[in-house]
């Protein structure tokens, strides 16, 4: 029986986390990868992985349904989900940005007038208004976020930018920077406990290397 399952976020950090097993020895047979299967053996026969959407992999870890899981530091504090973050990966680095045309750039935050902002991160979005003292309207989308200013739906967005190409197509500008992320090992706090040898070993495994110098 495998001795951990291990929750994958599918979409932008997947191939990279699934390069990082690799590397650490933990290999997926290329049919189990090209198939449609959620749940999937590795070849050795230790770990599980299951591949969630990236907002619900901390939700899987928190309860246990997985033992571990990879997710951007972004959906991490989105979900504020009570779980161990023993592992900054360091790859998948990106920036949630407040972002708006040159024109609200220009203008900035008034604390008299309710901002209006679009986004997929409600919970980080308001805590950054609510720091600012800026009273705020929420309008929760789950993509394309960058239409809402085109299309007057929104005056700013909280979006991630990881190589500005979409921000710059629609001719949106970043106002401010709430957090920069990078992927995340995260580890239910349970298992951290009653299974801290399996546990203790992958967190070695996925551990970052210095760099070999030749
Ligand atoms: C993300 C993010 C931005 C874009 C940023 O969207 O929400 O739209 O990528 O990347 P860039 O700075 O390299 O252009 P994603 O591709 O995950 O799709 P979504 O818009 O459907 O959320």
């Amino acid at each position: 029986m495998p001795s951990l399952t291990i929750a994958i976020a599918k979409g932008r950090l997947q191939d990279e986390t699934l390069d990082l097993f690799r590397r650490a020895g933990i290999a997926l047979a290329k049919e189990s990868l090209a198939s449609r299967r959620l749940l999937i053996e590795d070849e050795s026969g230790r770990y599980s992985f299951i591949f969630v959407k990236p907002s619900d992999v901390p939700v899987y870890v928190e309860y246990g349904v997985a033992d571990a899981g990879v997710c951007g530091r972004d959906v991490l504090m989105e979900s504020a989900a009570d779980v161990h973050v023993p592992v900054d990966l360091g790859f998948g680095r990106c920036r949630l940005v407040v972002a708006g045309n040159q024109e609200s750039a220009q203008r900035g935050y008034n604390p008299l007038t309710t901002a209006r902002v679009a986004t997929k991160y409600p919970r980080v979005t308001a805590d950054y208004f609510q720091r600012k003292g800026v009273p705020v309207e929420l309008i929760e989308l789950s993509g394309s976020v960058e239409l809402a200013p085109l299309l007057g739906l929104s005056e700013h967005i909280v979006d991630l930018v990881e190589t500005g190409r979409t921000l710059r197509e629609n001719e949106l500008v970043v106002i401010d920077t709430i957090i920069e992320s990078t992927a995340r090992l995260i580890v239910n706090r349970a298992s951290y406990h009653l299974k801290r040898v399996a546990v203790a070993e992958l967190i070695e495994m996925l551990q970052p290397k210095p760099e070999l110098k030749s």
